[in-house]
């Protein structure tokens, strides 16, 4: 890989031990994957950040790389462990939560946004059509390739880091045109709702794998977008998608891309697939974290009615959003706890319970492996209808 000599400084240690570091592990990416240079971002975002996700191996990467380093791109986190005030409320205890505000500062040592979120896009970390990026976190990624049009690998924690320090990243893959094309065709069948994008995404995932599928018959609702790009990615390692006349990047020509159709049947056997559990004792709404919009329809959708029953109900976002909908979190707050910066599959849901429900077919996908936990996959609106 061809280096600058400003490269070649950083590389030599002459701008400090942590750049040295990063320049190290991204000269070692650029290698495996072939790339002839690095290239400038304009942006970056990191996973890695919940203490349940790294433990101390992960603390001490963080310290090493924050003794003197510092991101010269806006960079932001996905969620953590616990919402910073609320962590006893989620049964969250004082060891986890001293460790992870460690992990926070670390982070904020280091010139990062410390607000913890999946959906950077929808405040401060909106890419543009064709930026070059650097993101951690499949489904934010996948949102910021396929419907924003910037242009990010699959980064792991560490590479996202290396690249926010650097202000650089390899270039391969998903930065190129040549491999930003439409493999697959996806066809999916008419009456199928936005509301059910994310198994529509985890049936893709699991049918093709890493593929970029361009999808015909959907359409261009965002916050359906968001939750395609999350179960496809959970499902299948996809990272970009095209929806026809919605996003930026549109195949050039359909001649020759295997058609695959997406039917009410391949939704109701994803739902039986991840549907293990029969009572939840926590509902947990926002995977990928809840927009303006959706805090809207859910606050529309509960506002005068009753709660029933005593199962635990978490709508996470992030906190930009919540300072944004303090009337939405005042009816919410009556059903449930309206958590912040956090996740259901980050958080360690495990220590106090054993059935979770969720809309989110990545959720449905990881909180079994991730949290022990068994899952009642189901609808916002069937989810909704537990607790009325
Ligand atoms: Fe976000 Fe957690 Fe889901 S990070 S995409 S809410 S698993």
């Amino acid at each position: 890989m061809q280096l600058t000599s400003e490269e070649q400084d950083m590389l030599a240690g002459k701008q400090g031990k942590a750049k040295r570091k990063a320049m190290e592990l991204l000269v070692a990416l650029g290698a495996i994957y072939g790339a002839d240079r690095l290239i400038p971002i304009t942006s970056a975002h990191l996973s890695g950040v919940s203490y349940k996700t790294i433990g101390e191996g992960g603390i001490d990467f963080l310290e090493e790389m924050a003794a003197d380093g510092k991101v010269c791109v806006p960079t932001t986190l996905n969620p953590m462990g616990m919402d910073g005030e609320r962590w006893k409320e989620m049964g969250v205890d004082e060891h986890f939560a001293q460790r992870q505000m460690h992990i926070i500062s670390l982070y904020e040592k280091m010139g990062v946004e410390v607000s913890c979120t999946c959906t950077p896009y929808l405040l401060t970390n909106r890419p543009k059509v064709g930026d070059h990026i650097a993101w951690a976190e499949s489904s934010a990624l996948s949102f910021a390739n396929s419907v924003l049009g910037a242009r990010t690998n699959r980064e792991g924690g560490p590479g996202a880091l290396a690249a926010a320090i650097t202000g650089r990243t390899p270039n391969y893959g998903l930065h190129l045109d040549q491999n930003r094309k439409a493999t697959h065709v996806v066809v999916v069948e008419k009456g199928i709702t936005k509301d059910e994008w994310s198994l529509v995404g985890h049936s893709v995932g699991r049918k093709l794998g890493a593929c970029i599928p361009f999808f015909r018959g959907l359409g261009s609702d965002v916050n359906g977008l968001k939750s395609l790009a999350a179960a496809m990615a959970a499902a299948g390692s996809v990272a970009m998608f095209m929806v026809e006349k919605a996003t930026p990047e549109q195949p050039d020509t359909l001649e020759g891309l295997p058609v695959v159709n997406i039917t009410r049947e391949d939704i109701e056997d994803t739902v039986k697939r991840l549907r293990t559990g029969k009572k939840p004792d926590l509902i947990a709404i926002g995977c990928p974290h809840l927009s303006e919009s959706e805090m809207k329809e859910l606050a529309d959708l509960l506002d005068g009615k009753k709660k029933k029953g005593d199962v635990e109900v978490w709508f996470c976002t992030s906190k930009g959003i919540w300072l944004r909908c303090p009337k939405e979190r005042a009816v919410l707050e009556r059903f449930g706890k309206v958590l912040c910066d956090t996740c259901m599959v980050v958080a360690p849901i495990e220590v106090g319970h054993k059935v979770t429900a969720s809309d989110s077919a990545k959720a449905c996908a990881y909180l079994p492996g991730l949290c022990s936990q068994k899952v009642f996959c189901g609808s916002r609106r069937e989810l909704m209808e537990l607790i009325l």
